[in-house]
């Protein structure tokens, strides 16, 4: 499992911390019993299984009426660095992915800032704080740019933070409604990293002009063409693949790298795929671990007779379509996926999609959950992270001593409140409620309104507290979100 790059300059995570609402909707409860008749399933029991094997999720993480994604990622950005044990004033940039941002000019990173100072009780104005919009890759932005900030020595601390945050909403009642969720990662990058190396040089990124999933200005949910959504994330993960794969050839031959062979699957021992459901990670290593197999035939026999029954079902689509369901009924895809892909799905079960954070979340969910993790230190993992509209960018990096780096903490968390965990979990009369979200004032749009009361009152946790509404020549915060550290 180690082989590594030798690289002049070692710049990557030096420690990662999730943070997740407690609120959260059972999937299989109360929702499915009534979703089934309203959605047209034929039985309670056919949408539990389409939303637990189908799309692959159980429950998902609903923000309370306090938080939002500067919520999320503030709590995550303290998470990390209580974790990491280092000092906050040792920051000197926070850079944001998002696309479910608070305010349609203000940085949430500022907003992050912000709440760092007043919770930690320091000044951190001699950093950046940019926000990075490009839907679930903006993150991925983000932190390249952070790191090739340190990659370049223009730094002036010694860490930059990095922190996916998003709240996703679909319609009620719509297919993309059981595929929402919420959450924060927050990410350490420095020099000399604790828990991850970043692969300089070898990044894949593809960008198209698409119109798969988006959220016109103004509306609080995302517009989604569901299937054609899937089949614009598989093609732009499988360029990318392909431009990574070059570039990492080429990259090993510039150093002469120690590598097992050029294939995907030789290239990389763990696979995160953004995650908008658990399923799509299955769809997306089909495509790629298919390409990388069935171009190196002679090595995998058991291909032979699955291309040629495929080859049968019609047009190239058709084609693939039946190749993939087969490669998914086969032994040796599913032991790979089992080993290289199923643990980092462990908390997107649970949490569901977080947008931007998801791939990061994957990350944790390995460290978290791989049933070996005394020998995740030298294995080599595969970003394959993805954003609609469309881009998407596949890079690497080698784990360091993740046992010492990283310290398990969600799965606990994500314990129901009374065995000891924090989680709570949602009436559908409540969950309803707090998706309608704020009523609008007349003729102006919700986010000027006041938040609804909290489910659950917030408590050790950072909070929205009021929204302003002055507009005089003494004071105008029109709109403005106010965030304040509430004391357990
Ligand atoms: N038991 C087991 N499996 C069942 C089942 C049952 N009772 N009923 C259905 N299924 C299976 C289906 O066979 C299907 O599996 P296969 O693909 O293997 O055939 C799976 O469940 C899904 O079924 P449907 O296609 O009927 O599901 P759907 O109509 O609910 O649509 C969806 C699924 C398109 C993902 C929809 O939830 C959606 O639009 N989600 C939001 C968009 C999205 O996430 N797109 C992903 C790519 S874009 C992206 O990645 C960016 C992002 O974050 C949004």
């Amino acid at each position: 499992m180690n082989r590594s790059f030798s690289y002049e300059q070692r710049v990557g995570i030096d420690a990662i911390a999730v943070h997740v609402p407690r609120l959260y909707v059972d999937l299989v409860g109360e929702w499915a019993t009534k979703r089934a008749a309203e959605l047209g399933e034929p039985s309670v029991e056919a949408l539990i299984g389409k939303v637990q094997k189908g799309v692959g999720v159980v429950e998902m993480a609903i923000p309370d009426a306090h938080e939002d994604s500067a919520t999320l990622a503030a709590m995550a950005a303290v998470k990390v660095v209580l974790q990491a044990g280092i000092d906050p004033r040792e920051i000197g940039t926070i850079a944001v992915g998002t696309e479910t941002t608070v305010d349609q000019s203000k940085s949430i990173a500022a907003y992050v800032l912000g709440m760092l100072e007043r919770r930690f009780g320091i000044d951190l104005r001699e950093s950046g704080a940019p926000q990075f919009q490009f839907a679930c890759i903006g993150a991925t932005y983000a932190l390249e740019s952070t790191v090739n900030m340190f990659r370049a020595r223009e730094n002036t601390k010694p860490y930059g933070l990095v922190i996916a945050t998003d709240v996703s909403r679909y319609p009620l009642l719509s297919p993309g409604e059981y595929t929402q969720g919420a959450g924060a990662v927050a990410m350490l990058i420095s020099e000399n990293p604790r828990l991850c190396t970043l692969d300089p040089r070898v990044a894949g990124t593809i960008t198209r002009d698409e119109r798969d999933f988006f959220r016109p200005n103004g509306m609080s949910t995302a517009v989604v063409d569901g299937k054609y959504s899937i089949d614009v994330y598989l093609d732009c993960m499988a360029e990318a693949t392909k431009l990574f794969l070059q570039r990492s050839a080429l990259e090993a031959k510039r150093n002469g790298a120690d590598v097992r062979g050029e294939r995907l699957d030789q290239r990389v021992d763990h696979l995160l795929f953004h995650a908008p459901f658990p399923r799509m990670a299955e769809y997306a290593a089909l495509r790629i671990i298919g390409e990388a197999w069935r171009s190196n035939v002679e090595q995998f026999p058991f291909l032979q007779p699955l291309l040629e029954q495929a080859k049968l079902s019609g047009d190239t689509q058709a084609m693939q379509r039946a190749f993939e369901k087969s490669l998914a009924a086969s032994k040796p895809f599913q032991e790979f996926f089992a080993a290289r892909v199923t643990p980092s799905l462990t908390l997107a079960k649970r949490i569901g999609n977080i947008y931007s954070g998801s791939m990061y979340l994957g990350l944790a969910s390995l460290l978290e959950s791989s049933p070996d993790r005394s020998r995740l230190a030298g294995s080599r993992v595969g970003f394959f992270s993805y954003g609609s509209g469309a881009s998407a960018r596949v890079f690497s990096g080698v784990l360091v001593a993740p046992e010492k780096a990283y310290k398990p903490h969600i799965l606990a968390e994500l314990c129901a409140e009374t065995a000891g965990g924090s989680r709570v979990a949602l009436s559908l009369a409540d969950y309803e409620h707090l998706h309608r979200g704020p009523l609008a004032l007349e003729g102006a749009p919700a986010s000027l309104s006041q938040p609804l009361p909290s489910i659950r009152a917030a408590a050790g946790e950072f909070a929205l507290t009021r929204v302003g509404a002055e507009s005089s020549r003494a004071r105008v915060d029109l709109g403005y979100r106010y965030y304040d550290w509430i004391p357990a």
